[in-house]
């Protein structure tokens, strides 16, 4: 599978981090497209304390090596591979997906990288599953967020669950990104099952 995962401006990089790990060991993947908003990096590099550096180097230290199969793009360079729908990518993933990316999105508006190819995602009806966060939502996210479940995205808040008994932060984000994949045709071996 070639999947794209898109990190904006909402509070969660941790999530970013643990999905983008999942994705890179993930044998069934065979290529990650990774853009960050400008906005994203920062919040991203405030929250998981990296150094200032190339989009590269923002990747290699996000996973805390060097990344082997993904590519990293520019949220301004609309001429990327994934801005077109001849590009063969079975999924997105917007992880943390701020509300004002929500926004672009649900209206459309295909200016950024991002929103291009999330664009591009609705239209070959392909998967496209939105992280929102924000607390407390006021009515435009919610109408966005319906709207954006209405185009064909699925709606994916950051709402962790409390019954694995998951004992870190890290722990937590590791399941949400499980979750995640599983949304994307990729069942976790690891990932928590209820039994009842
Ligand atoms: C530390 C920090 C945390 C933020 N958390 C959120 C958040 O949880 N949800 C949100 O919608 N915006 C949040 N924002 C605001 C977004 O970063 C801001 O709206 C930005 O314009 C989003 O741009 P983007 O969607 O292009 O990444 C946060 C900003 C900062 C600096």
């Amino acid at each position: 599978m070639t999947i794209t995962l898109a990190i904006t401006g909402a509070s969660g990089a941790v999530l970013a981090r643990a999905a983008l790990e999942r994705l890179e060991r993930d044998a069934r993947v065979e290529h990650v497209d990774l853009v960050a908003s400008p906005h994203g990096m920062r919040v991203a590099r405030e929250e998981l304390a990296l150094a200032e550096g190339t989009l590269e180097q923002f990747a290699a230290r996000l996973l805390g090596h060097a990344a082997a199969k993904t590519q990293v793009h520019d949220d301004r360079n609309i001429g990327a591979n994934i801005a077109s729908g001849s590009y063969r990518s079975q999924a997105m993933i917007v992880v943390p997906c701020s509300m004002g990316t929500l926004a672009a999105i649900t209206h459309g508006h295909a200016d950024s990288l991002i929103e291009r190819a999330a664009d591009v995602a609705l239209k070959e009806k392909r998967r496209l599953l939105l992280a929102v966060r924000e607390s407390p939502f006021n009515r435009i996210h919610l109408r966005n967020m319906l709207a954006a479940d209405e185009a064909g995205a699925t709606l994916f808040p950051v709402m962790p669950a409390f019954y694995d008994q998951s004992a870190t932060v890290g722990a937590m984000a590791d399941q949400f990104a499980a979750r995640l994949l599983e949304h994307c045709g990729l069942p976790q071996a690891d990932g928590f099952q209820w039994q009842g």
